[in-house]
């Protein structure tokens, strides 16, 4: 079983606030430099028990208990100190990062990040003395960046010249190297030269304070690209990554919401005027990793976006990907701001209060979606009422939380003036159309089946015959299965009725046997190594090769989200197989009903 990093362990006081961390438990007052609140570990009224935000520290004056983030939560959740360390980073987001023999840490990627830090050094140091600077200094004082602000987030300045960050790091061959490797330098021509020229520079920090890429704005409106970007590096993946995201943390007292915003400037300008609670996509559409990421952070995430046509075009994209990724507790919901304005120049106009209570009005997710579809039909007759139904249940058969989903068939049935009942067999309806399409193209089949193609697992590995269209949600689950499992084999080995589960599903897909057999090997063999798992596949190269590609796409969770993700998965696989399993049966008896019917009429 994997250990938790003790430079993970000794890095938690920079990445948290235990003021935070310990007023979502009591209520904290702030007294002079410390928080208080009465001791919750001997009781009492008075307000002894003292936590110092500088310090990271708490301190009962009355008892005497003290310590930091963690052994707070070991005493007052009784959690171990392992649990400890899992409850503190879900809470704040971070991945935890482990020493273990299946996760070795590479050490390229500290080089990268110390040297990524170094450049992000370097612009900053450039806005401060290049020669060049007053044309940078001019640029973000016009927009309003104060030079607290302009700190905060480390701004720099690359020059107009061809290279003054190669020649700022030739002496030094291995950073010239990883430069390139980074996108920070090209090769042309005319030989090398710096990627971002003549730009206010936006350093982008992991969730942990890194600096792992950057972002460059043109002084001039009119440059071909206003913003160019670093491309993806082996720190750097944009999905994956929050501009903002550990400043709002580091510079924010809670985190009741978070505003999401596109844009760099919308972040900085956001702090500048005091909202802290905010950050930005890099210039993509929201991604399932962002949605994760934000969801351990917050109870609720508010999208802001423009409110033109792009805007909303925009906002409804990560709607529909946030849908199936609603669960309880979590609130989403969707800000849209005046045509034509974007935080950056809303927060400028009206003040942060004004601009505060518009996040406190922001629309529901469930308003957005009916406002969104009704808007696409012509609600006003029958048939517009019809293609709203048509249209909104198949997105409300995504919402996996079924709580939020009944609740959205009732809010559905207000919006139409329906009974509910009505609105439910419509849905019903609507699942069981979309069920038995890939019904169709699943057949269940339980005997040795022949070969086909298959666009995963290449090779001879027997199982039933799947077609084309086979149900790629299940594909999905089942390749996440085998990544979690490969990386966290104690899965099966701790959980008693894993292997029965696995076997018990109907084997549509190969896949399905590749689990079986990998659950199989863990469960028998305590602490398995990857290693080991995979060897009886050694002699199958497409297995092989799907499988060593399965075994790079987990980040770093705790036991126990990696637990629960797996279970949960499997849970959604068996509730598909059971539905349509009962369409099959349900199938069957119309088919038979309807052909009995129609001998009938024949006789
Ligand atoms: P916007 O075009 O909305 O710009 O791009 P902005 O944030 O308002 O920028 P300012 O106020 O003009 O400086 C939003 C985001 O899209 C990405 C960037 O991440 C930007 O912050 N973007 C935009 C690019 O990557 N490249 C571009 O050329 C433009
Ligand atoms: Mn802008």
């Amino acid at each position: 079983m994997p250990y938790i990093s003790q430079r993970f362990i000794d890095d938690i006081p920079n990445q948290i606030d235990i003021v935070d961390l310990i007023s979502k438990r009591l209520p904290l007052k702030k007294t002079g430099s410390d928080y208080r609140a009465p001791c919750p570990f001997h009781g009492g009224k008075n307000s002894n028990f003292a936590v110092n935000s500088h310090k990271q520290f708490y301190h009962c004056f009355k008892c005497g208990e003290s310590g930091g983030a963690i052994s707070f939560i070991q005493k007052f959740d009784n959690l171990d100190f392992v649990e400890a360390i899992e409850t503190i980073a879900s809470e704040f987001g971070l991945n935890i990062e482990y020493d273990s023999n299946t996760k070795p840490i590479d050490p390229r990627l500290e080089r990268y990040r110390a040297l990524s830090q170094k450049i992000g050094d370097f612009y900053m140091q450039q806005l401060r003395s290049s020669p060049a600077k007053e044309k940078a200094v001019s640029y973000a004082k016009n927009r309003g960046i104060s030079g607290e602000i302009a700190k905060r987030f480390e701004l720099g300045f690359a020059t107009p010249s061809k290279n003054d960050l190669l020649l700022a790091f030739e002496k030094d061959e291995q950073a010239t190297i990883d430069l390139k490797l980074l996108g920070l330098i090209k090769t042309g021509e005319y030989g090398d030269y710096d990627f971002f020229r003549d730009r206010l520079m936006f350093p982008i920090h992991n969730s942990k304070g890194n600096v792992i890429a950057f972002g460059g704005r043109a002084f001039d409106n009119k440059a071909k690209a206003k913003y160019l970007n670093s491309s993806e590096s082996a720190i750097f993946f944009k999905s994956r990554e929050l501009y903002g995201l550990y400043h709002a943390r580091k510079y924010s007292r809670s985190m009741d919401y978070i505003l999401v915003v596109e844009g760099y400037m919308d972040v900085v300008s956001l702090h500048q005027a005091g909202v802290t609670k905010v950050v930005a996509t890099l210039g993509t559409a929201t991604t399932p990793d962002h949605l994760q990421i934000l969801a351990r952070t917050t109870n609720t995430i508010v999208f802001c976006f423009d409110g033109d046509n792009a805007g909303r075009a925009a906002a409804w994209k990560a709607l529909k990907v946030t849908l199936p990724m609603i669960k309880a507790g979590l609130l989403v919901k969707f800000l849209f701001l005046p045509d034509g304005e974007d935080p950056d120049t809303l927060v400028k106009k009206e003040s942060a209060k004004v601009f505060e209570n518009r996040i406190d009005k922001a629309h529901t997710l469930s308003k957005f979606l009916f406002d969104h579809v009704k808007s696409e039909v012509d609600f006003d007759t029958i048939e517009g009422k019809t293609l709203f139904l048509e249209k909104v249940t198949p997105l409300i058969g995504q919402v996996n939380y079924e709580i939020y989903q009944q609740q959205l068939i009732e809010g559905v049935a207000q919006v139409v003036g329906q009974s509910i009942d009505q609105v439910k067999i419509i849905f019903k309806q609507q699942e069981k159309q979309v069920q038995t399409t890939s019904f169709d193209a699943v057949p269940v089949i339980d005997n040795e089946p022949p070969m086909s193609d298959f666009s995963d697992f290449s090779d001879d590995y027997q199982a039933p015959s799947p077609k084309p269209q086979e149900n790629s949600a299940v594909k999905a689950l089942m390749s996440r299965m085998i990544s979690l499992l490969l990386n966290y084999p104690f899965i099966a080995h701790d959980n008693d009725t894993v292997e029965v589960r696995v076997g018990a599903l109907k084997k549509i897909d190969k896949k399905f046997k590749v689990l079986l057999d990998l659950v199989h090997t863990a469960e028998m063999v305590e602490n398995v190594t990857q290693e080991e798992l995979l060897k009886p596949f050694k002699n199958k190269p497409g297995v092989y090769n799907r499988l060593q590609q399965l075994r790079t796409l987990v980040p770093y969770l705790s036991e126990n989200e990696a637990n629960n993700e797996f279970l949960d998965a499997l849970l959604k696989v068996e509730r598909q197989q059971s539905k349509t399993q009962s369409l099959l049966i349900k199938d069957e008896k119309e088919y038979v009903k309807s052909l009995q019917s129609r001998r009938g009429k024949k006789n």
